[in-house]
Parts: C-alpha cells; sequence; structure tokens
C-alpha cells in the first residue's frame, strides 16, 4: 500500500484524459496535476525546448510526496522520457509503449494510422513500439499541429475541427486503416470529430485511456494502491491563467475542480 500522489503532468489540458481515466479505473488514489499552460504547445518545438520544459515540470511535481510519475504528454513521452528516467529516481510512465501495444493488440488488419504533434511524429518512436511488437504491422503517422489549439480553446467539436480534421485525415485515405492512435493526450477531446471524419469502422485509441490501464496494472502488480484517500485527494496546478483550463476542465471532468486548482510560476 502507498499513498502518495500520482504526479501527472501534459503541455495543458489535454492530459485531463489520462487523469479521468485514472479517477474512474483508480478512485482510490491521490493524484496531482500540473498543465503547462503558460508554455502549451510542446509539439511544435525543438526537442531540446521540450526536455528543459519536461525537467522543470518533473522537478515541479518532485514537490508533492509522488510515488509514480505518468507523462501525459505524447510529445514528452516521444523526445524527453529516456532522458527524464535518467535524471529522476521516480518511476515513470509514458504515453508511448501502452498506447502503442493497445493499438497493436486492436488491429485486424495489421494496418494502423498515428496522429500526434509535429514532434512526435518526427520522432517516430510510435512506430518503433510497434515495430517491436510486430513488425508486419503497416504504420502511418501524420502531424495535427492544429488539433492541440483547437483542444486548448473549446472548440474540439466545432464546425472549425471538423474542415481541419478533413484535410489532415484525408492523408490515410486509400489506406485501410483499421486503427487510428490518437497519439496526443489532446485529441481524445477531438473524438467525436475525428469520428466524424474517420466513420464508425476505424477504432481510435486513446493515448490517455491506454496509459491509465497501464498505471492501474503497475500498481497492482508492485500492491502499491493507496488505501487512504489525502485530505486533497487531487490537486490541479497551472502555469497560466485558471479560468480557459477550468472551462475544459469542468465539462471534461465532469467535476467542478474550481476549488481544487492553483497558478504556479514554473519559470
Ligand atoms: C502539445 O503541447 O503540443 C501537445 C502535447 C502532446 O503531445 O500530448
Amino acid at each position: 500500500m502507498d499513498n502518495r500522489y500520482i504526479g501527472v503532468f501534459d503541455s495543458g489540458v489535454g492530459g485531463l484524459t489520462a487523469v479521468k481515466e485514472l479517477i474512474k479505473k483508480l478512485p482510490g488514489e491521490n493524484i496531482v496535476y500540473f498543465g503547462d499552460t503558460g508554455r502549451v504547445p510542446y509539439g511544435t518545438r525543438s526537442n531540446e525546448t521540450i526536455i528543459k520544459y519536461a525537467v522543470s515540470d518533473m522537478n515541479f511535481l518532485k514537490t508533492h510526496d509522488i510515488k509514480l510519475v505518468v507523462i501525459a504528454c505524447g510529445t514528452v513521452s516521444s523526445v524527453a522520457i529516456e532522458t527524464l528516467k535518467s535524471m529522476f529516481n521516480i518511476p515513470i510512465i509514458g504515453v508511448v509503449e501502452p498506447t502503442a501495444k493497445a493499438a497493436a493488440k486492436a488491429t485486424k488488419n495489421k494496418k494502423i494510422g498515428i496522429i500526434g504533434t509535429s514532434s512526435t511524429v518526427a520522432s517516430g518512436k510510435y512506430e518503433q513500439a510497434i515495430g517491436e511488437i510486430d513488425k508486419d504491422i503497416f504504420v502511418h503517422s501524420i502531424a495535427c499541429p492544429m488539433f492541440v489549439p483547437l483542444a486548448e480553446n473549446n472548440m474540439a467539436d466545432s464546425e472549425a475541427a471538423y474542415l481541419i480534421a478533413k484535410e489532415y485525415l484525408s492523408g490515410f485515405d486509400g489506406m485501410d486503416i483499421d486503427t487510428l492512435i490518437l497519439g496526443c493526450t489532446h485529441y481524445p477531446l477531438l473524438k467525436n470529430t475525428v469520428r466524424r471524419v474517420m466513420g464508425d469502422n476505424v477504432a481510435l485509441i486513446d493515448a490517455g485511456k491506454s496509459t491509465a490501464d497501464f498505471a492501474a496494472q503497475k500498481l497492482r502488480d508492485e500492491n502499491s494502491f493507496a488505501e487512504k484517500k489525502a485530505d486533497e485527494q487531487y490537486k490541479f496546478f497551472v502555469s497560466d491563467s485558471v479560468d480557459g483550463f477550468l472551462n475544459v476542465a469542468n465539462i471534461f471532468l465532469d467535476k467542478d475542480i474550481g476549488k481544487m486548482i492553483e497558478k504556479i510560476d514554473i519559470e
């Protein structure tokens, strides 16, 4: 048993897709979340900058009593996880491995599409992870850089989002993919829009959900579930105004987190 917090971080609201699943799966756990809303997006930045931001995010989470870190960010998981693991003596889970496993399990025709930020797609980490599971799986990746600002600005279900999604996802035309990895944790917020474009026959693999499942399994294997809820069971921190974050967070988590959230200076 381990009553310490699970630390979760992302560049903004996207990591809430993992938090929502963690809360659903592990209602007894204590969770501290950091969304770097002052520096989002990460996915269009250089690897050097992404690593620098990720290190400061980890240092902030470390100021809490944490037992595990979930990097609920496709970009950091693709670009910085090895560096973080070498620097911090805390168990760290990223989104790539669990999501690749879930997709490889879901595909029937061995044709998987991946969407992610520009940095994630350039890193080739999802392809690599899928190739290690089954080298016969065909993979094609497309960067969708406009999806993050749409999610952050509560426009995920807008007509503009639909038109942009149509343009990006047309890159999969003729490939017969039966499974699509939403390789950035912001993208599940656009699930309805992506579903509208891709139709009902393509399985959408949610990085946040796959990673929460993986984290739950890890706690189970190590018998380190919490047995006691902390006085502040959920704590949320952002690096810019709380208002924009709250608009999306309250709707998405179906919970009023107004009293649980605080703005910090991450710089
Ligand atoms: C971003 O900040 O660009 C998106 C984060 C992610 O890849 O999950």
